[in-house]
């Protein structure tokens, strides 16, 4: 397989996984010849960090013809502008998660890929990892029977303890529904398919926050913009039923995030933003879970790992894993989940989608 050239716009906190993995694990498919940013200092190191021959602007990149494929690594606020311009020169996208902010600029973008013959794809590639995968395989293997339920749960207090500067992840667009609701909700459609409806109450713990990481915002307060505590149930194309919790209000230590219930057995996931956390598993007729065995690949951070599948998509004209489509579907059900609390009703998901498909062979 001839490798495709990459160009990398955003050089922050996660870029520095994806330059490693897809110099190192997925080299095979993926060549980076160029990384940009809007700061032309930090982008300038990086390349020399990681060897990366071209520190363009973001201007340059785009107008760079060897380059086919843009890897959108900037805030989300950004991403439906850069994914917008990639797409425009001809490139193929994909795109750090949400796709986009707003829905409508997400389906704009799935209709330009369409019409340019470009394919755009989207993290999380945490659904191709170890942990999802093992799920998937033991829910085709009935190993819980007929999935009737699942419970969603991201709950914590919230990202100013950790993030140094944390007030953007309380405005529009982020809180706990759109800032980690990719991860969960992109899990919950791996393994159980499209979600249909939502139905949820919000509210918001705290009117304040204060960043408590040392550095130049430690103590300093900002307003919360977004609810910080989303709950309440989806009704997937199955007929499942999922209870779905995103809060960034709850002190609290419970691991299992994800659980799925069947007609003959339960599946427990720690945490679907990791690629590799511990899987458990309880038949029917036992009183306990018991850890599942993990001999499948990719347990460890393997950022790229979606980048690599889309790139062998493009080759066998087939569709990716972590695709655009499946994005486009999480961010119509994280507005749903808004909205319906904001309006206290009901809130349809028009998008479809199909399960994607099973990534690692059992
Ligand atoms: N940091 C994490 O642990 C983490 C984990 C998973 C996913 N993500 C996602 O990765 C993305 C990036 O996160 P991050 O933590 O690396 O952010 P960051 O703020 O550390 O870095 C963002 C980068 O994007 C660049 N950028 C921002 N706006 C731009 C624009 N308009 N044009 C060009 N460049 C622009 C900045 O210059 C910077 O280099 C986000 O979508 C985030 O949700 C982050």
């Amino acid at each position: 397989m001839k490798k495709m050239k990459i160009g990398i716009v955003g050089c922050g906190d996660i870029s520095g996984i994806y330059m490693k993995n897809l110099q190192t694990a997925f080299a095979d498919r993926a060549e980076v010849i160029a990384v940009a940013a809007r700061t032309m200092s930090n982008v300038e190191k990086k390349a020399a960090q990681y060897g990366i021959p071209k520190a363009l602007t973001v201007d340059e990149l785009m107008a760079d013809p060897d380059i086919e494929l843009v890897l959108n690594l900037t805030i989300p606020a950004a991403h439906y502008e850069i994914n917008k311009k990639a797409l425009l020169v001809g490139k193929h996208v994909y795109s750090e998660k949400p796709l986009a902010i707003e829905l409508e600029d997400g389906q704009e973008l799935l209709a330009l890929a369409a019409e340019k013959g470009l394919m755009i794809g989207c993290a999380p590639d945490t659904v191709m990892g170890g942990a999802l995968q093992l799920c998937r395989h033991l829910i085709e293997e009935s190993a819980i029977g007929k999935p009737l339920s699942a419970e969603v749960t991201l709950h914590k207090h919230g990202p100013e303890s950790e993030h140094p500067a944390p007030a953007f992840l309380y405005q529009h667009g982020a809180g706990p529904v759109f800032d980690y609701g990719p991860y969960y909700l992109s899990a919950l459609v791996s393994l159980l398919g499209p979600v249909r409806e939502v139905c949820t109450m919000s509210g918001k713990g705290f009117e304040t926050r204060t960043c408590t990481v040392p550095g130049p915002n430690e103590g300093v307060s900002f307003p919360v913009e977004v609810p910080t505590h989303v709950t309440g149930t989806a009704l997937l194309e199955s007929g499942a039923l999922a209870t779905i919790t995103f809060s960034f209000d709850r002190w609290t230590t419970r691991e299992d995030r994800m659980v799925i219930y069947g007609t003959e057995g339960t599946l427990y996931l720690g945490n679907p933003d990791q690629f590799g956390d511990t899987v458990r598993l309880m038949k029917a007729d036992e009183s306990e879970p018991s850890v599942v065995q993990n001999e499948l690949a990719f347990n460890e951070n393997s950022r790229g790992l979606g980048v690599w599948d889309m790139i062998g998509a493009i080759e066998d004209g087939r569709k990716p894993v972590a695709s655009g489509t499946i994005a486009l579907h999480v961010l119509e059900i994280m507005h749903a989940l808004i909205r319906s609390g904001e309006e206290k009703r009901f809130v349809k998901i028009e998008s479809a989608c199909s399960q994607p498909p099973v990534f690692q062979k059992g």
